[in-house]
């Protein structure tokens, strides 16, 4: 039925219906990857045995944090990057783990310091309390109240903006969608994630709702958003009949459901119900291969940054 037929301004037509135009965070972070290791080719020019250096500190042994932390370890090799992973047992106590950060913070030769989250300790840990001591001039993750401070202000050429949001963004601004003056709505708050998200998407001039799990009326929420970012740790919980037509749909979730046709007997999902929201939307993200990798790609990006701010204010630079 011809009636069936949407014709937007993107995406595929097959059969009766377009579906959206797949966002590809493996292409996009490849080409950020890319131009890093360039980047860092220029710096070791410019400063002969110069080599940007990042730290991920890891407290305890969650199966899925060793996992992000092989591909963020990896992903620095390529680029030139010098990574150390600096692991703790589970037994560290939160003293153990505050003086390792003090210690790694005076080290001239790390630009960069993360400590992957969660913390998996058998002591009890204050995250806020762990993450604040990094150095916020080394803050790569921009986890810090001082950098989420300034994101929350509109500064975003000074701090270091959390590498899932900031992923979310250049996914964004490939489709070629701008983002001033449109509606946009983050579903979670996190700290990670929904907040920062959210500055960002204001400081690039959206209308932005947050949704989050007291929200009562999210389907209209997100019938209203021409930019949909989800962030709810939550397996398919948005329906694609709630995504308005035309729309772009970042999708950060991360989620493992049962799947019998699987060797492992599991699959990997987002946040968002993939194969009927991709009927609706113009743009939309798969997972995986859409803001993982971009993750990643991120935080490598934050790491130059900081290397070049530093050998900025070491004066070691000729014409940056
Ligand atoms: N755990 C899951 N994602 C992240 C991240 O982006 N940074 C840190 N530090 N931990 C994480």
């Amino acid at each position: 039925m011809l009636s069936m037929v949407r014709l937007g301004a993107s995406g595929r037509q097959t059969g009766r219906r377009t579906v959206a135009t797949v966002v590809s965070g493996n292409k996009t972070s490849k080409l950020v990857r890319e131009r890093l290791k360039q980047e860092v080719q220029q710096m070791k020019q410019q400063v002969p045995g110069f080599r940007p250096g990042l730290v991920v500190l890891q407290v305890g042994d969650r199966e899925d944090s060793n996992l992000y932390i092989s591909m963020k370890l990896k992903a620095a090799a390529q680029i030139g990057i010098s990574a150390n992973h600096v692991r703790l047992p589970k037994t560290a106590t939160e003293e153990e783990v505050l003086d390792n950060i003090e210690s790694i913070n005076q080290n001239p030769s790390v630009h960069g310091l993360i400590v992957q989250l969660p913390l998996d300790s058998v002591h009890p840990m204050d995250t806020e309390i762990v993450t604040n001591t990094v150095a916020p001039q080394k803050d790569v993750d921009g986890l810090t109240c001082i950098n989420a401070g300034m994101l929350s202000r509109g500064n975003l050429g000074s701090c270091f903006i959390p590498c899932t949001p900031n992923g979310c963004m250049t996914l964004i601004r490939s489709t070629g969608v701008s983002v001033a003056g449109k509606h946009a709505v983050v579903i979670g708050r996190s700290k990670i994630v929904g907040a920062p998200m959210h500055d960002l998407l204001l400081w690039n001039h959206a209308t932005v709702t947050s949704c989050h799990s007291k929200t009562q009326d999210l389907p209209e929420q997100v019938g209203r958003a021409d930019i949909l970012v989800v962030g709810a740790g939550k397996a398919e919980m948005v329906r694609g009949e709630w995504v308005k037509e035309g729309s772009v749909v970042i999708d950060c979730g991360i989620n493992h459901i049962p799947d019998d046709t699987k060797d492992s007997g599991m699959r990997v999902v987002g946040d968002i119900h993939y194969q009927s929201a991709n009927q609706r939307a113009a743009f939309i993200t798969p997972v995986p291969g859409g803001v993982g990798p971009m993750t990643v790609a991120m935080l490598m990006e934050n790491t130059v940054q900081s290397a070049w701010r530093f050998l900025q204010q070491q004066k070691l630079l000729s014409g940056r």
